[in-house]
């Protein structure tokens, strides 16, 4: 089932004058996990913020062509039911957090309590947010005593204890240390595999290969490619839009190794070990 539909969005900030969207079409099934990759300034926050209707409705501006979530056309809903069906996580966990709540159980009620959830549901959801995010043992600590991968799982918590049926994440490791972003993917892919539709813009190319079912690659506000990370890497002309290809893609290609079963390059660790075992 087609969980996100977006169909020719344009979108041009207020005051702006070029467009930092310029008719961008795809879809996503339920439960897909797409990493959006592309330069700086390419406009995957922009895009994001379209996903979760803060485009328009926040930003204001130009905007023109479809997003539809779940079935709700965005441009025609408030934020407020918006994030019933979607919930956004951003770069920085330290920005994210209310900064009143003494724990991490409250800091996580948060969203729910402006919900009006019933107490008894709410503590329930909470636990199993927690529970999905590897917090539990945290549940009573103070929210700035957290690592910055542990802050950010905690964000991600207090967004799907709301129960959301997809969740964005712009850049949502780019202020964590390698263990605490192998933390954050880690509790991502274990919502993918819970049936939760994932976008998430991440510049570190092994990352998205690994964790990742296809590939949004933005330029200049448009669809370069949306397909599997492995042929989405494989493209020759990948540098022209500003991204890297994954390390073992880069090695495979100066050798050229292809994988025996689709010709294509390696994107992860384990396929070019494989390629690498045979060549040797
Ligand atoms: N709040 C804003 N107001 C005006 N222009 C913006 C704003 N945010 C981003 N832009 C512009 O929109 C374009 C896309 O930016 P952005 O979505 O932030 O790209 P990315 O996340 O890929 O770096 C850029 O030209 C940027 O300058
Ligand atoms: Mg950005």
């Amino acid at each position: 089932m087609k969980k996100l539909v977006v169909e020719g969005l344009k979108y041009r900030y207020p005051g702006a004058q070029e467009l930092a969207l310029k008719d961008i079409s795809f879809e996503v099934e339920t439960g897909e996990f797409i990493g959006i990759i592309g330069r700086n300034l390419s406009g995957k926050s922009t895009l994001c913020q379209a996903l979760v209707g803060l485009v328009p409705h926040f930003y204001h501006g130009a905007y023109g062509g479809k997003v539809i979530v779940d079935g709700l056309e965005v441009k025609n809903h408030t934020i407020s039911e918006i994030s019933r069906k979607v919930g956004i996580v951003f770069q920085n966990p330290f920005t994210q957090v209310t900064g009143s709540k003494l724990s991490v159980l409250e800091e996580v009620a948060f969203g729910l309590e402006n919900m009006g959830v019933p107490r008894r549901e709410m503590l329930e959801r909470i636990d199993d947010a927690l529970q999905l995010m590897g917090l539990e043992e945290s549940k009573d600590r103070n929210p700035f005593d957290l690592s910055g991968g542990q802050m950010q799982r905690m964000a991600i918590a207090g967004i799907i204890a709301m129960k959301p049926q997809m969740i964005v994440l712009d850049e949502p490791t780019s202020q964590l240390d390698p263990q605490g972003s192998e933390e954050v993917f880690q509790a991502v892919q274990s919502l993918s595999r819970e049936g939760m539709t994932v976008i998430l813009t991440e510049h570190k190319p092994e990352k998205i290969a690994r964790f990742a079912d296809k590939v949004l690659l933005l330029d200049d506000g448009r669809v370069v490619d949306f397909d599997t990370p492995a042929q989405v890497f494989s493209r020759e002309d990948l540098a022209e839009y500003g991204v890297e290809a994954p390390i073992y893609t880069k090695v495979c290609r100066q050798l050229n190794l292809r994988r025996v079963d689709s010709g294509l390059f390696p994107i992860t660790l384990e396929e070019a070990r494989e390629v690498l075992e045979k060549w040797r």
